[in-house]
């Protein structure tokens, strides 16, 4: 079943300069309990995506296309509509944990927020409540921890309360934009371990945003890689890491660090992302491609294919170097 369903969802910021597509014709959809990634590197529209699912877009964000929540365009939602939507029924553990925890508020009154404000809920009731979530996210002893502040706490503990505070209305959908990137591996897989398991006990679909390709592998049933906010390639993601079809997919996978060749063999896309004023009118990604023709420079590549995989290039999948 369908939980979320976005449909050529495009993003545009108008500025003082000019217009920033920021996202470009974007659809994928999310089922019930599914994990769905969205890669790509820093300024890809990744964030964006997520926030307006929520209607947090900046207040200069023009957006089209439709994002479908329970046969709803969140879209097109009147405020007050939202605000019945974040936290209950989609939540979000936002890029930088620091950012989202209050430094001046108790971690029980953080948490308690939303309990508040969706379910009406106070005192031993909602107290209760907070330490299920905290236990949920194995923050030892969090009974002598609940009037602790922020800083008091890791960096991966602060994440836990980030994750403990998107969980706290059991929403359907968490949208997790880089929930593990502040921290070091060990703690990383931790994280990502820890969300998995939550996920399995209550059945929560996860858009998890990343820029790292390692982070998905084994997390995300489906991956989309988006370059310059548009999608580049998406599939299965076991199938996308075993016959990756796009360029730009490949450079990222060649990225990804792995014990075999720590040594050496790592590789950088060379170049940067395109100006999303002036987009080229060809393949964004052709300016940085090695497998470039003319035609790239000149048309668009369409997304096509097979709906389990789909790529936008083209050049056909045996030739690419
Ligand atoms: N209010 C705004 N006005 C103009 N441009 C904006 C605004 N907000 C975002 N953008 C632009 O939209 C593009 C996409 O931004 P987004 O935050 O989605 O990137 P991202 O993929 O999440 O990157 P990162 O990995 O760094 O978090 C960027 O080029 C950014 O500069
Ligand atoms: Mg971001």
């Amino acid at each position: 079943m369908t939980l979320l369903q976005a449909e050529n969802l495009s993003i545009e910021f108008q500025t003082p300069d000019g217009v920033v597509k920021a996202v470009n014709d974007v659809s994928f959809s999310i089922g019930a309990g599914e994990t769905v990634a969205l890669v790509g590197e820093s300024g890809s529209g990744k964030s964006q995506i997520a926030l307006s699912v929520l209607g947090l877009l900046a207040g200069n964000a023009r957006t089209s296309g439709t994002v479908t929540y329970q046969g709803k365009n969140l879209l097109e939602m009147q405020q007050n509509e939202l605000n019945s939507i974040r936290a209950k029924e989609i939540a979000m553990i936002f890029q930088d944990p620091m950012t989202s925890l209050n430094p001046y508020m108790t971690i029980e009154r953080q948490l308690n927020e939303s309990l508040e404000q969706h379910e009406g809920l106070k005192g031993a009731a909602a107290r209760k409540r907070v330490l299920e979530a905290m236990d949920a996210v194995r923050i030892p002893d969090a009974k002598n921890r609940l009037k602790a502040y922020p800083h008091e706490f890791s960096g991966g503990m602060r994440q836990r309360i980030v994750i403990a505070m998107a969980l706290m209305c059991s929403p359907k959908l968490i949208l997790a934009d880089e929930p593990t990137t502040a921290l070091d591996v060990t703690v990383q897989a931790q994280i990502m371990a820890l969300l998995k398991e939550i996920q399995r006990e209550s059945d929560m679909s996860v858009l998890l945003i990343t820029h790292d390709l390692g982070v998905v592998a084994g997390a995300c049933e489906k991956t989309l890689v988006l370059y310059a906010g548009r999608v580049m390639e998406q599939a299965g993601t076991l199938d996308l890491f075993e016959t990756p079809s796009h360029p730009y997919t490949r450079g990222l996978l060649r990225a990804v660090p792995n014990i075999q060749d720590a040594v050496g063999d790592l590789r950088s896309i060379a170049g940067q992302p395109p100006n999303q004023m002036v987009p080229p009118p060809g393949c964004p990604f052709a300016p940085r491609c090695e497998n470039r023709t003319e035609q790239c420079d000149r048309e668009l590549p369409p997304l096509v294919g097979d709906i389990r995989h789909q790529r936008a290039c083209w050049r056909p999948v045996e030739e690419l170097v």
